[in-house]
């Protein structure tokens, strides 16, 4: 009785063998997560305590009986359980020691006279050998006939989830509106990227101007904000009313707020702080030297 695999051990085992089939069989429908909830995790920890405490009462009503029985009985009960469980499975799955060189085969090879013990193997390469089989079966269908390890699959489960985390992620954080917006270094190189996908049709990647004016120099058409960061930012959420080419980016809802900042502060990096083009349009509308006093 005392001999078998205590509870406490064996459930944990079943129950990781099932989470392994989860995990292999349903990965793609994210049910996983519910396995290693906190929730299960304690449940799973308190149920073991609790399989402990009833193996421990077990043990001390075997005990008990123990004493009805006769006295050689009794002699080889202890003999084979002597230890507790985790030293059993050490003499188990590495042999006792005292057994292993016991009735060894020798078997003679003949033709160049080496004898060959014929060892048992160990308990521990047997049971592994057999894992591997019960392993290799498992994989086997889940490969070959499931998703799993699918790398096509699993770059669209990514790329989804991906996806909603931006979406997420755009719906949480606010739109900088023209009331925050300011200039930022760190901005420029990916409002530089979106100006070359959105404006340079028109003003050219360095700014320079073709169709829309040049945008490096100090003369400026539209001046409606008392700041040049400001006034960049208000044409592109607007657009100009006097020419509609420049359309209204913002309002129309055709760039977010975030971007606009990005871009404005490309085009003001690209006026105040950056060398000019060596070519560019002819200026345009009023000279600027100071934008605080317009
Ligand atoms: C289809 C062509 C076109 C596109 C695309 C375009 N613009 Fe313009 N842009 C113009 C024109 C034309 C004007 C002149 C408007 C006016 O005369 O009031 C202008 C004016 C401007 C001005 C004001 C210049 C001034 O002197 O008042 C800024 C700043 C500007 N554009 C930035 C941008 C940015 C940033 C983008 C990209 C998001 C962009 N534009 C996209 C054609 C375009």
């Amino acid at each position: 009785m005392r001999s078998r695999v205590p509870s406490f051990i064996m459930i944990p085992s079943f129950l990781s063998v099932i989470i392994f089939m989860f995990y292999v069989f349903l990965r793609s429908y994210n049910h996983i997560s519910y396995l290693v909830h906190p929730i299960t995790v304690f449940f799973l920890i308190v149920t073991m305590v609790l399989l402990w405490i009833l193996e421990s009462i077990n043990n001390l009503i075997f005990r008990k009986k123990l004493q009805f029985l006769a006295e050689e009985e009794k002699r080889k009960i202890f003999e084979e359980n002597e230890g507790n469980y985790f030293y059993r499975l050490y003499k188990f799955i590495f042999h006792d020691p005292k057994k292993m060189n016991a009735g060894v085969q020798k078997i003679d090879h003949g033709f160049d006279g080496i004898i060959e013990l014929d060892n048992r193997l160990p308990m521990w390469w047997v049971h592994l050998f057999y894992l591997t089989i019960v392993f290799s079966a498992i994989y086997f269908f889940s490969y070959f006939l499931m998703d799993f390890s699918n790398p096509y699959k699993e770059y669209e489960i990514a790329y989804k989830n991906q996806l909603k985390e931006i979406e997420i992620f755009e719906k949480n954080t606010p739109q900088v509106t023209i009331e925050n917006a300011c200039f930022k270094d760190n901005l420029i190189n990916s409002g530089k990227t979106l100006f070359d996908e959105n404006c340079a049709t028109c003003h050219q990647s360095d700014g320079s101007g073709s169709i829309g004016p040049n945008l490096t120099d100090n003369y400026w058409i539209n001046t409606i904000e008392k700041d040049l960061f400001k006034n960049i930012f208000f044409i592109i959420w607007n657009g100009s009313d006097r020419n509609p080419t420049m359309r209204a980016f913002g309002k129309s809802g055709e760039i977010k707020g975030n971007d606009i900042e990005k871009i404005s502060s490309y085009v003001y990096f690209i006026n105040q702080k950056s060398k000019k083009p060596l070519i560019s349009k002819a200026p345009q509308g009023k000279k600027i030297t100071e934008w605080r006093k317009i």
